[in-house]
């Protein structure tokens, strides 16, 4: 039998950085777990734009959806801010979305008992967190037309559209349903339709959806109350459903909730391939932090864990997710710390690479 194929990505800025600690976590589980993958990279973002002109070379928009799932580190910097909107390094990241329709955007905020002071909320409020984000991503307002700056009388005119098919809505609800029964089944669709039609209907076709979920308690509430909910008390919550936009800015903050950005992963999913594994793409939700970036402080925790997302969705090996999250706990608990973590309790500073090892010995003691 052949080996899975994973194609990686590292991108831009600390994308490399943290993806170099992933290539020795993937090793591992090879030489250790039996786990053996067919690993190749490839360029995107910024990256691809410096070697080809495009942030996305169709060659390895090919190679995308022919692996079996994608891992991405980061796109983007200050470096890239001069391009042609068409040619940004984002731009190569959403075609990867659209393009392999990956419309089910799984982003987790989850409070590691380790760092529960770090929140800037209350130890309370945070400890224990448990949440999951769907994000809908192939549509919305980030894909919608008419879109573009036009002229419109004597000044300029900046046009993007909100649009959702029933349809679009429909599957991306019933994906958050399915991780509901997996998990507290309770899920809670937020939209704004106390303002836009497109949000009257996301809230009944969740609705007509949730009908075929009788088991999951399905609640509603206006994105903006969300927010506030989500800082006031966000153990209220198990599942949230989302569109694109507001998906985006909601896992933002529930990914402070959790410490830092340096934490959270993501998984974007598809419809199922033919060899049955859904089309898979893992990234950290952080970006490429600029900032830190080339100084070996980046915290590659986020990437990691979207390597155990991947383990855990692609490819059907729950347990050795659960063993590799573990293995970051213990480290968290053992006091290691990037910059990034560096909060109340001291802790030991640790690089990026010293983090990787770190995870790798706890890896190692897990045998
Ligand atoms: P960012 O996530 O890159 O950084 C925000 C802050 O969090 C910075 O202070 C950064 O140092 C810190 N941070 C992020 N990840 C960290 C990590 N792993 N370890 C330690 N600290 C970390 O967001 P930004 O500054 O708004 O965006 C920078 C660039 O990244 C922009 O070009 C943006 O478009 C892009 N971006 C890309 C993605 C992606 O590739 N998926 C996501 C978000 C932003
Ligand atoms: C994210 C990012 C992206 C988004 C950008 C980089 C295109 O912020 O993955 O959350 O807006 O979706
Ligand atoms: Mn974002």
């Amino acid at each position: 039998m052949t080996n899975p194929s994973l194609l990686i990505l590292p991108g831009d800025g600390i994308g490399p950085e943290v993806m170099a600690e992933v290539r020795k976590i993937i090793d591992w589980f090879g030489a250790k777990r039996g786990l053996n993958f067919d690993v190749s990279e490839d360029l995107v973002g910024g990256a691809a734009y410096d070697a080809h002109g495009t942030p996305l070379h169709d060659d390895t928009m090919a190679r995308a959806h022919a692996a079996d799932a994608v891992l991405l580190g980061a796109v983007g910097g200050p470096k890239y801010d001069v391009l042609d909107f068409s040619v940004k390094p984002e731009r190569g990241l959403l075609r990867l979305r659209k393009e392999m329709d990956l419309f089910s955007n799984l982003r987790p905020a989850q409070c590691f008992d380790a760092l529960a002071d770090f929140s800037s909320l209350k130890k309370d409020v945070v400890a224990g967190l448990d949440i999951m984000i769907v994000r809908e991503l192939t549509s919305g307002v980030y894909f919608g037309e008419p879109r573009g700056i036009f002229e419109e009388g004597n000044e300029r005119v900046g046009i993007n559209t909100q649009r959702y098919t029933e349809s679009e809505i429909a599957r991306v609800a019933r994906s958050a349903f399915e991780l509901a029964m997996r998990r507290g089944k309770k899920l809670c669709s937020m939209e704004k339709a106390n303002v836009m039609e497109s949000g009257i209907l996301w809230r009944e076709v969740v609705t007509e959806v949730g009908r075929d979920y009788p088991e999951v308690e399905l609640s509603h509430m206006y994105a903006d109350a969300g927010a506030m909910q989500l800082t006031r008390w966000p153990k209220q919550f198990d599942v949230i459903v989302t569109d694109n936009l507001f998906g985006d800015l909601l896992s933002d903050l529930a990914a402070m909730l959790t410490g830092s950005l340096g934490m959270l992963p993501s998984a974007s999913l598809g419809a199922p391939m033919a060899n049955g594994r859904p089309k898979a793409l893992y990234e950290p939700v952080h970006g490429s932090a600029p900032d830190i970036a080339g100084q070996g402080k980046a915290n590659p925790i986020a990437c990691i864990l979207s390597f155990a997302m991947a383990l855990r969705y692609s490819f059907d090996q729950g347990a050795e997710a659960a063993r590799l999250e573990a293995a970051i706990e213990t480290v968290l608990a053992d006091g290691l710390r990037t910059a990034d973590l560096m909060g109340p309790d001291g802790g030991t500073p640790v690089s990026t690479a010293g983090m990787g090892d770190a995870i790798l010995a706890a890896l190692d003691a897990s045998l």
